[in-house]
Formats: C-alpha cells, sequence, structure tokens
C-alpha cells in the first residue's frame, strides 16, 4: 500500500460538517473491541450497517453482539487492507499506534474514521446522540460533557413538550390509554411523556400523577374523570363516551391512568369501546403501583431464596361478598407474597379469611400508602395485627398491602428514592459514549 497521506484536516478549528450515514447494508469496520465498541455497536446495527469489528478479544456484551449474528467477529489483530470496501470506521483500540495505523489506512482509503484516542486526528466525530420518536438529536460542542448534557436537555425537552415539538407533529385522531405510573411523575414511560405532550385533550383518572397535568399546555382540555358523577358503571359509559367524542372530532386524547391500564384499571373495556367505534386506539403500558409501591418502600416482590411467585389480588370485594372472583382459600395456601390492591377498607375480613385458610398468623405485612409520592408511608405489622394498625394509624387509600417474608428481607433499606438523589452535578455525565 502507497505512503499514508497527510491528514487534509489542517485546521483543528473548522466547524464540522453535520451529516447523517445511511450505512444500511454498507460496511463498516471496528476495530478494537473493549468498552469503547461495546458503547458504539449499538447505534452502528440499529442503523443496519454491515459491521466488522476486528480485535483479539472483546467484551463480554461485544462478544453477545458477535454470538448473536448482529456484527462479524474476526478474533485477531488489525492487519492492513481490514478497511477494504469500508464505509466507514471506528478504530478504538488501547494501543496508539494500531490506531494511527488504522486511521492512516482510512484516509488512505478516502473512509471517514473515528478515533477513540485522539480527536484532532479524527476525520469523523461521534456526536452524543438521543432519540425521541422519529427525530434524532445529534449534538457537537467539542466538549463531550457540554455535548452529553445539551442532548439529555434537547431529548427531555422533545419528550414533555417542553421544546414545542408538538406545533410540528401531525397526530391522527385517537385515543391512547397511557399508563401514568404510581404518582411520582417521573415514573412515566417515556413513550407515555412522549404522547401526553401531544394530546389535544386528556382524560384523567384521580390515581393519574397531577404533577404531568401541571405541565400541559393551557390549550389542552383535561378531563377530570374522578369528578364523573355517576356510579361506577355509568362513569365508565360517561367516559368511553367522552374519549369517542373528542376523537370523532379529530382530536387526540390521552387517557391517562395510574399505575397500568390494564391492572385494575378497565383499560381494556376502553380499547374495545374505541375498537368497536372505529376510532384509532393504542396503549402503552405503565409502571404498575403492584410492584413498584412496595419498591419505593424497600419491599421487592421476589427475592431469591425467599419466594418464587408473587400474587396480586384485588380487595375491592369482601372475601364474602358472592360477587368477588378471588379464591382466597387458594391465595392462602400460596407461600408467595401476596399484593393487595383497593384493599384497605376491608383488611380485617380479607386478613381473617387468610388466617382462617392457613397463613400463618405472623406472616409478615407491610401496607405502603401513597407510594412513590411525596405523602409517601408505611406501617409494619403481621397478618393478624395488620387490621388494628391500619385502624389506629388512620393508613387511608390508595394503598398497597404486601403480606409475606419478602416484607422483612431487609429493614434497613427505605426504598428507590427519587431520581433527583442522583443529579447533583454535571461531572457525573457519561462522558465517553457521547463525543468525538
Ligand atoms: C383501581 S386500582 C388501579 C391500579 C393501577 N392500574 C396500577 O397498575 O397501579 C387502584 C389501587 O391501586 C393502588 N395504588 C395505586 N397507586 C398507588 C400509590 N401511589 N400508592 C399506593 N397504592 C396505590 C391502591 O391499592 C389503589 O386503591
Amino acid at each position: 500500500m502507497a505512503a499514508p497521506t497527510p491528514s487534509p484536516a489542517a485546521n483543528p478549528a473548522a466547524t464540522p460538517y453535520v451529516v447523517g450515514l445511511r450505512l444500511d447494508g454498507r460496511r463498516a469496520v471496528v476495530v478494537g473491541g473493549g468498552q469503547v465498541a461495546q458503547r458504539r455497536l449499538p447505534a452502528l446495527i440499529a442503523a443496519g450497517a454491515d459491521i466488522h469489528l476486528v480485535s483479539p478479544a472483546t467484551t463480554p456484551a461485544v462478544q453477545a453482539m458477535a454470538d448473536a449474528g448482529e456484527i462479524t467477529w474476526h478474533a485477531r489483530g488489525y492487519t492492513p487492507g481490514d478497511l477494504d470496501g469500508a464505509w466507514y470506521a471506528l478504530v478504538a483500540t488501547d494501543d496508539p499506534a494500531v490506531n494511527a495505523e488504522v486511521s492512516a489506512e482510512a484516509e488512505e482509503r478516502r473512509v471517514f474514521c473515528a478515533r477513540s484516542d485522539d480527536a484532532t486526528a479524527a476525520s469523523a466525530w461521534t456526536p452524543a446522540t438521543g432519540r425521541d420518536g422519529s427525530v434524532t438529536v445529534a449534538v457537537l460542542s467539542g466538549d463531550p460533557r457540554r455535548s452529553a448534557a445539551l442532548r439529555n436537555a434537547v431529548v427531555e425537552g422533545l419528550r414533555d413538550g417542553s421544546l414545542g415539538a408538538r406545533h410540528h407533529r401531525s397526530r391522527t385522531p385517537g385515543v391512547a390509554l397511557v399508563g401514568g405510573g404510581p404518582g411520582d411523575p417521573d415514573l412515566i414511560t417515556v413513550r407515555g411523556r412522549r404522547l401526553l405532550a401531544e394530546a389535544d385533550v386528556v382524560v384523567a383518572d384521580r390515581l393519574a400523577p397531577r404533577e404531568l397535568l401541571a405541565e400541559l399546555p393551557p390549550h389542552v382540555e383535561v378531563v377530570d374523570a374522578a369528578k364523573i358523577p355517576y356510579g361506577r358503571a355509568m362513569a365508565q359509559e360517561v367516559i368511553n363516551h367522552t374519549l369517542l367524542e373528542h376523537a370523532r372530532a379529530g382530536r387526540f386524547v390521552v387517557r391517562l391512568k395510574g399505575g397500568d391500564p390494564y391492572v385494575f384499571g378497565r383499560g381494556m373495556e376502553e380499547v374495545i369501546a374505541c375498537a368497536e367505534a372505529g376510532i384509532p386506539v393504542t396503549v402503552v403500558p405503565g409502571i404498575s403501583s403492584s410492584i413498584s409501591v412496595p419498591a419505593a418502600a424497600g419491599i421487592p416482590v421476589t427475592h431469591r431464596g425467599v419466594t418464587h411467585e408473587f400474587t396480586v389480588i384485588s380487595g375491592h370485594v369482601a372475601p364474602d361478598d358472592p360477587r368477588s372472583l378471588v379464591d382466597w382459600e387458594a391465595a392462602a395456601r400460596m407461600r408467595g407474597t401476596l399484593v393487595l390492591l383497593m384493599a384497605v377498607e376491608r383488611i380485617a375480613a380479607i386478613a381473617d379469611t387468610l388466617i382462617a385458610h392457613g397463613r400463618a398468623a405472623d406472616t409478615p405485612v407491610a401496607v405502603v400508602q401513597e407510594g412513590t409520592t411525596a405523602a409517601q408511608r408505611r406501617v409494619d405489622a403481621t397478618l393478624a395485627t395488620v387490621a388494628a394498625t391500619v385502624a389506629a394509624e388512620d393508613v387511608r387509600p390508595p394503598a398497597v398491602v404486601v403480606i409475606g417474608d419478602v416484607v422483612s428481607v431487609f429493614q434497613g433499606f427505605e426504598g428507590f428514592g427519587s431520581s433527583e438523589s442522583f443529579e447533583s452535578s454535571e461531572s457525573s455525565e457519561d462522558p465517553q459514549g457521547t463525543g468525538r
């Protein structure tokens, strides 16, 4: 091969020309199978590139990509000619001499090449990237941490609607049932938040995170489903009618629910109503209180060596009520965790029934009220004492009752807290996987 030509990038201050490479089916060569490759490969895979990795060893995660056929791994060191046929190269070995050799070959072959060790010697820089739906955000600032922070801010803004992306989107009229999570506004899914930011109308449940409603722009109509003044069945009919009416008027309606729409949420009834009326409908799962509220109070619903099962039961009907569909006898026989929703008012009858059918009276119980919110509190008891404890402590709905040995697995840990605990300084930004 001829001697490498000198880099034409003589002016390191020149502004990079930003472009989106369409690598689908095109050869991309990655030299070095360590942490840098591990972080960059998923995006190359997502781009559909024909990826050839040259490296004598890899991390286990990169090896898994090779095992899954997502990349072709050449388990050896770099040899000249490896960039033959490449459209794009990434060199990230821990040997600067090898990196220089590969980027010289790239220069010679006019293949754009990103280098992990020396940005000034690279012909391509990798921006900090993020996605929101069909939008890709790419930031190059010259400082990888700043790029990552800006990328995060832009993506967050797009997701919560504060960047005004809704004005550029035309969402098809219809209904999205969105699980809002247990109460902490941070615990809605990314997709749920994005759809919420695009809503014309939001029909919200009592347990849907209220802070999310406060973020909505003034023109968004909010219908408070909790205030519909009818009985349970009638109220559901009115809610269905409200969804259909707004969608038929050409609006995009978000039906915002607490937790997950299908966990005691009547979500499928609303889906069926929309489908039968020919209204496009989609469902976004949510984090159910049945798992997240115990977790927020430091209780895992399963724990190795303690239980291999957990059962979520609605306690909205008393055990002796003929309308109850719960087999309390079977529930009492289970060794695993029982998670009860809507059970606070009937906890005495439920605890008595479980004990009567054989569950030990000294089984640990925790009741977690308003989990994941600022008002969260937990009270502990046993199956024998839980009714008296709930009464004495004035525990009120919404609350989750957890019954089983998982309750006392680790008393010292108070739960996962809020994400703010970890948002202390910019320097915690991940610098490596983003900048040039
Ligand atoms: C009608 S169910 C809806 C459950 C919801 N779809 C879910 O997946 O979490 C309402 C019950 O969920 C429980 N719940 C919901 N959010 C809660 C929270 N933040 N703290 C405690 N319990 C909660 C309570 O038992 C409440 O009575």
